[in-house]
């Protein structure tokens, strides 16, 4: 499926059995040997399930709800993307000063060691893998870089960065025996106050009810939309073809319900039903 339509799309080679793409293979052993301190902090997400939310939502409480400070800079220069942007954003990040806020798609198996020996906080946040699925469709028609995909690949895992079951399942299973915050996508939309709550207190920041409030409007999909350092405009046309389509695309629970046949539902629901049955994330389709 790479290069179909002779594009600069990659090609997926492996680290450890999980498909990443080539760049991020190419430079994987500065990755591994990333060195974390103590007071960094890890967002950890399987693409497309609210990984720019949750950084916004952290860098708001980290900067009390400031929304000058939130715009001094787009997301990936405030919050880089640890595997992605090597090489010259692996750099950047080995000479930015602690405490640094770091996203990553990794699965757990495969976060750098130095995240766990210096015993850093992460926030994993799972979304529903119907709404992550179709997001990652369309986020692939615009994104030229990323291999061609279709929702068979999906169930097979050889997406870029591997199996959705296999990545929610691994952070779920350590989330007591790490510092690990694990947040749904359904949870924020449907509470975020709550969620947003919950965060802070993770990040041992006392808010008040008003600033939390703010917070919550700052990051509502529609501010976020419009927010040039939250919406990556900054990239350009020729990584994001946005003719295909929008990053900031929907924002929603249940979209999947425009995709999905009633077929194909009962055939994903039954392949979901028993892949999970030994992991009870507490996941909804719909709220
Ligand atoms: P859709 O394609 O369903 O719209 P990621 O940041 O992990 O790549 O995830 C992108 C998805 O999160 C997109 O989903 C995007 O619209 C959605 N998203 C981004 N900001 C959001 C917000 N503030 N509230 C809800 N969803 C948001």
């Amino acid at each position: 499926w790479e290069n179909m339509d002779g594009t600069t799309r990659e090609r997926l080679s492996h680290i450890q059995g999980i498909p990443l793409l080539e760049r991020v293979v190419k430079y994987w052993p500065r990755v591994e040997k990333f060195q974390a301190s103590e007071e960094d902090l890890l967002i950890a997400t399987y693409p497309k399930a609210g990984t720019t939310w949750t950084q916004e939502v952290v860098d708001s409480i980290l900067n009390e709800g400031d929304v000058e400070k939130c715009k001094r800079a787009p997301t990936q220069v405030r919050m880089p993307f640890l595997e992605m942007t090597a090489p010259d954003g692996i750099t950047k990040l080995e000479v930015m000063d602690p405490p640094r806020v770091i996203k990553t798609h990794l699965p757990i198996q495969l976060v750098p060691r130095s995240f766990w020996d210096a015993g850093c906080k992460v926030i994993y946040m799972a979304r529903n893998p119907k709404d992550t699925v179709v997001s990652y469709y369309h986020f692939d028609r615009m994104h030229l870089y990323q291999p061609d995909i279709c929702l068979v690949l999906c169930k097979m895992g050889i997406l870029g960065w591997g199996s959705w079951y296999d990545h929610v399942k691994g952070y779920w299973k350590e989330r007591h025996n790490k510092k690990i915050l694990y947040i749904l996508y359904e949870d924020m939309k449907e509470d975020p106050v709550r969620e947003v709550t919950r965060i802070a207190q993770f990040l041992k920041r006392q808010l008040s009810k008003s600033t939390i409030e703010h917070i919550v409007q700052m990051t509502a999909f529609s501010a976020m939309r419009e927010n040039p350092m939250a919406n990556y405009s900054t990239i350009p046309d020729t990584i994001f073809d946005r003719t295909a389509s929008e990053f900031m695309r929907k924002g929603e629970v249940g979209d999947w319900k425009n995709h999905f046949s009633a077929g194909e539902d009962a055939a994903f629901e039954e392949h979901y039903r028993k892949i999970m049955s030994d992991c009870p994330i507490p996941i909804r389709f719909t709220i």
